[in-house]
Protein backbone atom coordinates (compact mmCIF):
# COMPACT_ATOMS: atom_id res chain seq x y z
CA UNK A 1 0.00 0.00 0.00
CA UNK A 2 1.27 3.58 -0.58
CA UNK A 3 0.68 6.38 1.65
CA UNK A 4 -1.78 7.51 -1.26
CA UNK A 5 -4.37 4.38 -0.51
CA UNK A 6 -3.60 5.30 3.83
CA UNK A 7 -6.90 6.39 5.68
CA UNK A 8 -7.67 5.88 9.70
CA UNK A 9 -10.29 3.88 9.99
CA UNK A 10 -13.63 5.08 11.58
CA UNK A 11 -13.18 2.19 14.40
CA UNK A 12 -9.92 3.56 15.33
CA UNK A 13 -8.54 7.17 17.24
CA UNK A 14 -7.01 9.01 14.90
CA UNK A 15 -4.16 11.54 16.47
CA UNK A 16 -1.60 14.25 15.31
CA UNK A 17 2.23 13.82 16.42
CA UNK A 18 3.43 16.99 15.78
CA UNK A 19 7.87 16.52 16.26
CA UNK A 20 9.34 20.22 17.01
CA UNK A 21 13.17 19.35 16.48
CA UNK A 22 15.10 22.18 18.57
CA UNK A 23 16.32 22.38 21.60
CA UNK A 24 18.60 25.54 22.97
CA UNK A 25 21.00 22.59 24.15
CA UNK A 26 21.52 18.91 23.35
CA UNK A 27 21.77 17.17 26.63
CA UNK A 28 24.17 14.40 26.70
CA UNK A 29 21.65 11.28 27.66
CA UNK A 30 19.36 12.44 24.80
CA UNK A 31 18.79 10.45 21.31
CA UNK A 32 16.16 12.45 20.08
CA UNK A 33 15.63 13.84 16.61
CA UNK A 34 16.71 17.04 17.97
CA UNK A 35 19.16 20.03 16.35
CA UNK A 36 20.54 22.85 18.99
CA UNK A 37 21.38 26.17 17.36
CA UNK A 38 24.61 25.31 15.22
CA UNK A 39 23.34 21.96 13.80
CA UNK A 40 20.30 23.01 12.13
CA UNK A 41 21.56 23.51 8.98
CA UNK A 42 20.05 27.11 7.76
CA UNK A 43 16.72 25.50 9.35
CA UNK A 44 14.21 28.09 11.65
CA UNK A 45 11.76 27.65 13.69
CA UNK A 46 9.59 29.71 10.88
CA UNK A 47 10.88 27.42 7.64
CA UNK A 48 9.56 24.47 10.41
CA UNK A 49 6.24 26.05 10.54
CA UNK A 50 5.46 26.36 6.78
CA UNK A 51 7.36 23.02 6.46
CA UNK A 52 4.69 21.35 8.77
CA UNK A 53 1.64 23.27 7.69
CA UNK A 54 2.61 22.06 4.51
CA UNK A 55 3.09 18.68 4.97
CA UNK A 56 -0.42 18.48 6.87
CA UNK A 57 -1.77 19.42 3.52
CA UNK A 58 -0.02 16.61 1.48
CA UNK A 59 -1.32 14.60 4.41
CA UNK A 60 -4.46 15.32 3.03
CA UNK A 61 -4.14 15.50 0.08
CA UNK A 62 -2.83 11.29 -0.19
CA UNK A 63 -5.61 10.35 2.08
CA UNK A 64 -8.34 8.98 0.44
CA UNK A 65 -11.35 9.49 2.99
CA UNK A 66 -13.17 12.32 4.19
CA UNK A 67 -11.03 13.91 6.69
CA UNK A 68 -11.35 11.85 10.12
CA UNK A 69 -11.04 14.56 13.24
CA UNK A 70 -8.49 13.84 15.58
CA UNK A 71 -8.95 12.53 19.00
CA UNK A 72 -5.58 13.95 20.13
CA UNK A 73 -2.61 16.02 19.52
CA UNK A 74 0.91 15.76 20.93
CA UNK A 75 3.01 18.24 20.76
CA UNK A 76 7.06 16.67 21.00
CA UNK A 77 10.37 16.97 21.06
CA UNK A 78 12.75 18.18 20.77
CA UNK A 79 11.54 21.16 22.87
CA UNK A 80 8.44 22.45 21.52
CA UNK A 81 7.70 25.22 23.55
CA UNK A 82 10.89 26.97 21.64
CA UNK A 83 8.47 27.92 19.37
CA UNK A 84 6.27 30.66 20.82
CA UNK A 85 2.60 30.25 21.31
CA UNK A 86 1.69 31.97 18.65
CA UNK A 87 3.32 29.41 16.43
CA UNK A 88 2.21 26.68 18.18
CA UNK A 89 -1.63 27.92 17.74
CA UNK A 90 -1.18 28.09 14.41
CA UNK A 91 -0.38 24.41 13.90
CA UNK A 92 -2.91 23.47 15.82
CA UNK A 93 -4.69 25.84 13.56
CA UNK A 94 -3.43 23.53 10.69
CA UNK A 95 -4.75 20.14 12.53
CA UNK A 96 -8.04 21.70 12.77
CA UNK A 97 -8.64 23.02 9.32
CA UNK A 98 -6.77 19.97 7.57
CA UNK A 99 -8.82 17.29 9.91
CA UNK A 100 -10.92 19.04 12.32
CA UNK A 101 -10.65 18.23 16.52
CA UNK A 102 -13.85 16.12 18.27
CA UNK A 103 -14.73 18.02 21.08
CA UNK A 104 -13.12 16.51 23.99
CA UNK A 105 -9.88 16.80 22.24
CA UNK A 106 -6.96 16.19 24.04
CA UNK A 107 -3.93 18.87 22.98
CA UNK A 108 -0.99 18.31 24.81
CA UNK A 109 2.86 19.94 24.36
CA UNK A 110 5.88 18.90 26.12
CA UNK A 111 7.72 21.76 27.27
CA UNK A 112 11.33 21.83 29.00
CA UNK A 113 10.58 24.03 31.97
CA UNK A 114 12.93 27.34 31.23
CA UNK A 115 10.61 27.95 28.01
CA UNK A 116 7.62 28.84 29.83
CA UNK A 117 6.02 31.82 30.59
CA UNK A 118 2.83 32.83 32.68
CA UNK A 119 1.63 34.30 30.03
CA UNK A 120 2.89 31.49 26.94
CA UNK A 121 0.54 29.06 29.03
CA UNK A 122 -2.02 31.32 29.32
CA UNK A 123 -1.77 31.82 24.97
CA UNK A 124 -1.56 28.01 25.05
CA UNK A 125 -4.99 27.32 27.07
CA UNK A 126 -6.53 30.28 24.81
CA UNK A 127 -5.92 28.41 21.93
CA UNK A 128 -7.50 25.32 22.92
CA UNK A 129 -4.24 23.85 24.69
CA UNK A 130 -5.30 21.09 26.87
CA UNK A 131 -2.53 19.87 28.74
CA UNK A 132 1.38 20.54 29.85
CA UNK A 133 4.11 17.91 30.23
CA UNK A 134 7.04 19.50 31.51
CA UNK A 135 10.88 17.69 31.00
CA UNK A 136 11.42 18.02 35.06
CA UNK A 137 13.92 14.67 35.30
CA UNK A 138 15.35 15.30 38.67
CA UNK A 139 15.30 17.57 41.90
CA UNK A 140 18.89 17.37 42.70
CA UNK A 141 21.33 19.51 40.98
CA UNK A 142 24.17 17.00 40.82
CA UNK A 143 21.61 15.02 38.97
CA UNK A 144 20.75 17.79 36.60
CA UNK A 145 23.86 18.97 35.93
CA UNK A 146 25.02 15.28 35.35
CA UNK A 147 21.93 15.31 32.77
CA UNK A 148 23.35 18.58 31.41
CA UNK A 149 20.10 19.91 32.09
CA UNK A 150 19.85 23.89 32.56
CA UNK A 151 16.53 24.83 34.00
CA UNK A 152 16.47 25.33 37.90
CA UNK A 153 14.83 23.13 39.79
CA UNK A 154 12.41 25.88 40.97
CA UNK A 155 11.41 26.78 37.50
CA UNK A 156 9.23 23.39 37.75
CA UNK A 157 7.13 24.34 40.74
CA UNK A 158 6.62 27.70 38.94
CA UNK A 159 5.86 26.24 35.46
CA UNK A 160 3.39 23.57 36.79
CA UNK A 161 1.53 26.02 39.03
CA UNK A 162 1.13 28.77 36.07
CA UNK A 163 -0.14 25.46 33.64
CA UNK A 164 -2.67 24.82 36.80
CA UNK A 165 -3.88 28.64 36.63
CA UNK A 166 -5.07 28.97 33.51
CA UNK A 167 -6.89 25.19 33.82
CA UNK A 168 -4.42 23.22 32.18
CA UNK A 169 -3.83 19.49 32.93
CA UNK A 170 0.04 19.21 33.79
CA UNK A 171 2.82 16.10 33.66
CA UNK A 172 6.07 15.66 34.90
CA UNK A 173 8.82 13.43 33.42
CA UNK A 174 11.15 12.13 35.47
CA UNK A 175 14.17 10.17 35.20
CA UNK A 176 15.99 7.74 37.69
CA UNK A 177 19.57 5.91 37.69
CA UNK A 178 21.19 8.78 36.27
CA UNK A 179 25.04 8.27 37.36
CA UNK A 180 25.73 9.26 40.63
CA UNK A 181 22.15 9.39 41.89
CA UNK A 182 21.35 8.03 44.87
CA UNK A 183 18.56 6.18 46.39
CA UNK A 184 18.24 9.59 48.99
CA UNK A 185 18.61 11.51 45.68
CA UNK A 186 15.69 10.17 43.94
CA UNK A 187 13.36 9.60 46.80
CA UNK A 188 14.19 13.96 47.01
CA UNK A 189 12.72 14.00 43.64
CA UNK A 190 9.95 12.15 43.84
CA UNK A 191 9.02 14.16 47.11
CA UNK A 192 9.24 17.03 44.82
CA UNK A 193 7.23 15.87 41.79
CA UNK A 194 4.25 14.86 44.06
CA UNK A 195 4.75 18.32 45.91
CA UNK A 196 4.30 20.21 43.08
CA UNK A 197 0.63 18.19 42.78
CA UNK A 198 0.65 17.37 38.88
CA UNK A 199 -2.27 15.45 37.47
CA UNK A 200 -0.10 12.86 35.63
CA UNK A 201 3.79 11.80 35.87
CA UNK A 202 6.17 9.93 34.04
CA UNK A 203 9.21 8.24 35.38
CA UNK A 204 11.96 6.59 32.90
CA UNK A 205 14.92 4.35 33.85
CA UNK A 206 18.00 5.85 32.25
CA UNK A 207 19.04 4.73 28.73
CA UNK A 208 22.32 5.84 27.60
CA UNK A 209 22.48 4.87 24.16
CA UNK A 210 26.06 4.82 22.52
CA UNK A 211 26.17 7.77 20.07
CA UNK A 212 25.29 10.21 22.78
CA UNK A 213 27.53 11.88 24.47
CA UNK A 214 26.88 10.54 28.13
CA UNK A 215 27.69 7.09 25.25
CA UNK A 216 30.73 8.14 24.92
CA UNK A 217 31.16 8.95 28.38
CA UNK A 218 30.35 5.31 29.45
CA UNK A 219 33.07 3.73 27.29
CA UNK A 220 35.85 6.29 28.06
CA UNK A 221 34.66 5.23 31.72
CA UNK A 222 34.39 8.66 32.51
CA UNK A 223 30.60 7.86 34.22
CA UNK A 224 29.76 4.56 35.89
CA UNK A 225 26.55 2.66 34.90
CA UNK A 226 23.72 2.55 37.44
CA UNK A 227 23.45 -0.79 39.21
CA UNK A 228 19.96 -2.34 37.67
CA UNK A 229 19.33 -3.44 40.75
CA UNK A 230 19.47 0.10 42.33
CA UNK A 231 17.23 1.19 39.34
CA UNK A 232 14.86 -1.80 40.00
CA UNK A 233 15.04 0.08 43.64
CA UNK A 234 14.29 3.29 42.08
CA UNK A 235 11.08 2.23 40.57
CA UNK A 236 9.79 0.11 43.34
CA UNK A 237 9.86 3.51 45.51
CA UNK A 238 8.62 5.83 43.26
CA UNK A 239 5.43 3.18 42.87
CA UNK A 240 5.10 3.31 46.40
CA UNK A 241 5.52 6.46 46.69
CA UNK A 242 2.75 7.89 43.90
CA UNK A 243 0.37 4.89 44.77
CA UNK A 244 0.46 6.27 48.38
CA UNK A 245 -0.27 10.10 47.14
CA UNK A 246 -2.91 8.62 45.46
CA UNK A 247 -1.60 7.84 41.35
CA UNK A 248 -2.30 4.77 39.83
CA UNK A 249 -0.09 3.27 37.23
CA UNK A 250 -1.78 2.29 33.70
CA UNK A 251 1.90 1.99 31.93
CA UNK A 252 4.95 0.32 33.27
CA UNK A 253 6.52 3.94 33.38
CA UNK A 254 3.12 6.28 33.33
CA UNK A 255 1.10 7.19 36.83
CA UNK A 256 -2.52 9.38 36.73
CA UNK A 257 -4.50 10.81 39.15
CA UNK A 258 -7.42 9.53 37.87
CA UNK A 259 -8.39 7.41 34.85
CA UNK A 260 -9.38 10.77 32.79
CA UNK A 261 -5.94 12.13 33.61
CA UNK A 262 -4.06 9.36 31.12
CA UNK A 263 -2.24 10.71 28.50
CA UNK A 264 -5.18 9.31 25.64
CA UNK A 265 -2.67 10.50 22.71
CA UNK A 266 0.21 7.60 24.20
CA UNK A 267 -2.62 5.16 24.78
CA UNK A 268 -3.22 5.79 20.97
CA UNK A 269 0.30 4.18 20.57
CA UNK A 270 0.01 1.25 22.92
CA UNK A 271 -3.16 0.56 21.53
CA UNK A 272 -2.52 0.61 17.94
CA UNK A 273 -5.15 3.30 16.94
CA UNK A 274 -4.05 5.43 14.33
CA UNK A 275 -1.66 8.31 14.02
CA UNK A 276 -0.36 10.92 11.25
CA UNK A 277 3.31 11.91 12.46
CA UNK A 278 4.34 15.41 11.51
CA UNK A 279 7.89 16.83 11.25
CA UNK A 280 11.89 15.82 10.41
CA UNK A 281 11.68 12.17 11.99
CA UNK A 282 8.17 11.78 12.91
CA UNK A 283 6.62 8.54 11.87
CA UNK A 284 3.01 7.27 11.59
CA UNK A 285 1.13 4.34 11.84
CA UNK A 286 -2.21 4.00 9.77
CA UNK A 287 -4.25 0.36 10.98
CA UNK A 288 -5.34 -2.39 9.20
CA UNK A 289 -7.60 -0.66 5.77
CA UNK A 290 -10.25 -3.05 4.00
CA UNK A 291 -7.51 -5.06 2.49
CA UNK A 292 -6.57 -5.99 6.14
CA UNK A 293 -3.32 -3.79 5.07
CA UNK A 294 -1.36 -1.79 8.12
CA UNK A 295 1.21 0.72 7.22
CA UNK A 296 3.84 2.81 9.13
CA UNK A 297 6.35 5.26 7.87
CA UNK A 298 8.68 7.73 8.92
CA UNK A 299 10.10 11.08 7.57
CA UNK A 300 13.49 12.56 6.73
CA UNK A 301 15.31 13.41 10.31
CA UNK A 302 17.23 16.51 9.02
CA UNK A 303 14.86 19.94 9.40
CA UNK A 304 16.61 21.16 6.13
CA UNK A 305 16.21 17.98 4.53
CA UNK A 306 12.24 17.86 5.40
CA UNK A 307 11.55 21.69 4.76
CA UNK A 308 13.01 21.23 0.93
CA UNK A 309 11.60 18.33 -0.23
CA UNK A 310 7.57 19.86 0.98
CA UNK A 311 8.65 23.17 -0.83
CA UNK A 312 9.48 21.14 -4.11
CA UNK A 313 5.90 19.55 -3.51
CA UNK A 314 7.35 16.14 -2.52
CA UNK A 315 6.47 13.45 0.04
CA UNK A 316 8.15 14.37 3.30
CA UNK A 317 8.48 9.95 3.29
CA UNK A 318 12.10 8.99 3.96
CA UNK A 319 10.62 4.99 4.33
CA UNK A 320 8.02 2.84 5.12
CA UNK A 321 6.71 -0.84 5.63
CA UNK A 322 3.72 -2.94 5.59
CA UNK A 323 2.75 -4.65 8.55
CA UNK A 324 1.34 -8.01 8.43
CA UNK A 325 -1.43 -9.50 11.17
CA UNK A 326 1.56 -11.50 12.66
CA UNK A 327 3.84 -7.79 12.84
CA UNK A 328 0.42 -6.44 14.77
CA UNK A 329 -0.39 -9.22 17.02
CA UNK A 330 3.56 -9.10 18.36
CA UNK A 331 3.05 -5.23 18.54
CA UNK A 332 0.17 -5.78 21.08
CA UNK A 333 2.06 -8.47 22.78
CA UNK A 334 5.22 -5.43 23.23
CA UNK A 335 3.33 -2.23 23.73
CA UNK A 336 -0.25 -3.65 25.46
CA UNK A 337 1.29 -6.14 28.02
CA UNK A 338 2.90 -2.81 29.31
CA UNK A 339 -0.53 -1.69 29.97
CA UNK A 340 -2.29 -2.15 33.52
CA UNK A 341 -5.37 -3.45 31.92
CA UNK A 342 -3.02 -6.03 30.41
CA UNK A 343 -4.13 -8.09 26.86
CA UNK A 344 -5.97 -11.01 26.42
CA UNK A 345 -4.17 -14.06 26.90
CA UNK A 346 -2.19 -15.02 23.06
CA UNK A 347 -3.46 -18.40 21.62
CA UNK A 348 -0.88 -21.32 21.86
CA UNK A 349 1.49 -19.25 24.58
CA UNK A 350 -0.12 -21.61 27.45
CA UNK A 351 3.38 -23.21 28.68
CA UNK A 352 5.13 -19.44 28.43
CA UNK A 353 2.27 -17.89 30.64
CA UNK A 354 2.34 -20.51 33.16
CA UNK A 355 5.82 -19.79 33.49
CA UNK A 356 5.71 -15.91 33.81
CA UNK A 357 2.65 -17.17 36.41
CA UNK A 358 5.50 -19.29 38.38
CA UNK A 359 7.90 -16.88 38.00
CA UNK A 360 5.65 -14.11 39.79
CA UNK A 361 5.18 -11.73 36.45
CA UNK A 362 1.85 -11.74 35.48
CA UNK A 363 -1.35 -12.39 37.69
CA UNK A 364 -2.26 -15.73 37.86
CA UNK A 365 -6.05 -14.71 38.72
CA UNK A 366 -6.24 -12.57 36.22
CA UNK A 367 -4.69 -15.06 33.52
CA UNK A 368 -7.39 -17.69 34.91
CA UNK A 369 -9.96 -15.21 33.41
CA UNK A 370 -8.15 -14.93 30.16
CA UNK A 371 -6.20 -11.57 30.74
CA UNK A 372 -2.72 -11.03 31.14
CA UNK A 373 -1.50 -8.47 33.60
CA UNK A 374 1.77 -8.08 34.73
CA UNK A 375 2.92 -8.17 39.04
CA UNK A 376 5.21 -5.22 39.59
CA UNK A 377 7.94 -7.64 39.85
CA UNK A 378 6.66 -8.45 36.23
CA UNK A 379 6.50 -4.68 35.45
CA UNK A 380 10.44 -4.36 36.68
CA UNK A 381 11.02 -7.32 34.17
CA UNK A 382 8.60 -6.39 30.99
CA UNK A 383 11.20 -6.94 28.95
CA UNK A 384 11.63 -10.31 29.52
CA UNK A 385 7.81 -11.28 30.04
CA UNK A 386 7.70 -9.99 26.26
CA UNK A 387 10.91 -12.21 25.49
CA UNK A 388 8.51 -15.29 26.79
CA UNK A 389 5.63 -14.40 25.16
CA UNK A 390 7.33 -13.78 21.86
CA UNK A 391 10.01 -15.98 21.44
C1 LIG B 1 11.84 14.04 24.07
S1 LIG B 1 11.88 14.60 25.66
C2 LIG B 1 11.01 16.11 25.41
C3 LIG B 1 10.85 16.99 26.62
C4 LIG B 1 11.74 18.19 26.71
N1 LIG B 1 12.60 18.35 25.60
C5 LIG B 1 12.60 18.08 27.94
O1 LIG B 1 13.50 17.24 27.91
O2 LIG B 1 12.36 18.83 28.85
C6 LIG B 1 10.66 13.61 26.51
C7 LIG B 1 11.16 12.88 27.72
O3 LIG B 1 11.92 11.77 27.35
C8 LIG B 1 12.72 11.38 28.46
N2 LIG B 1 14.03 10.95 27.96
C9 LIG B 1 14.76 11.53 26.98
N3 LIG B 1 15.90 10.84 26.79
C10 LIG B 1 15.89 9.79 27.66
C11 LIG B 1 16.80 8.71 27.96
N4 LIG B 1 17.94 8.58 27.30
N5 LIG B 1 16.45 7.82 28.91
C12 LIG B 1 15.28 7.94 29.57
N6 LIG B 1 14.40 8.94 29.34
C13 LIG B 1 14.69 9.85 28.40
C14 LIG B 1 12.83 12.59 29.37
O4 LIG B 1 12.19 12.33 30.60
C15 LIG B 1 12.10 13.68 28.60
O5 LIG B 1 11.39 14.55 29.44
S1 LIG C 1 15.74 19.17 26.17
FE1 LIG C 1 14.60 17.21 25.90
S2 LIG C 1 14.61 16.77 23.69
FE2 LIG C 1 16.12 18.43 24.06
S3 LIG C 1 18.06 17.39 24.22
FE3 LIG C 1 17.25 17.54 26.31
S4 LIG C 1 15.99 15.64 26.66
FE4 LIG C 1 16.44 15.82 24.46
Amino acid sequence: MTQAAASPAPERDFGIYIHVPFCSVRCGYCDFNTYAPGETDGATPASYVEAALREMAFARSVMSDDPRPASTVFFGGGTPTLLDAGALAKLLDGVRSTWGLIVDAEVTTEANPDSVSARSLAALAEASFTRVSFGMQSAVPHVLATLDRTHRPENVSRGVAWARDVGLATSVDLIYGTPGESLADWRDSVDAALGFEPDHISAYALVIEPGTRMGVQLRRGEVAPTDPDVQADMYELADEAFTAAGFEWYEVSNWARTAADRCRHNLGYWTSQDWWGIGPGAHSYLGPDEARQARRWWNVKHPRAYAERLSAGLSPEQEGEPLSAEDLDLEQIMLGLRLADGIPCPPGRADAVARLIADGLVDGRAALGGTLKLTRRGRLLADRAVRELTA
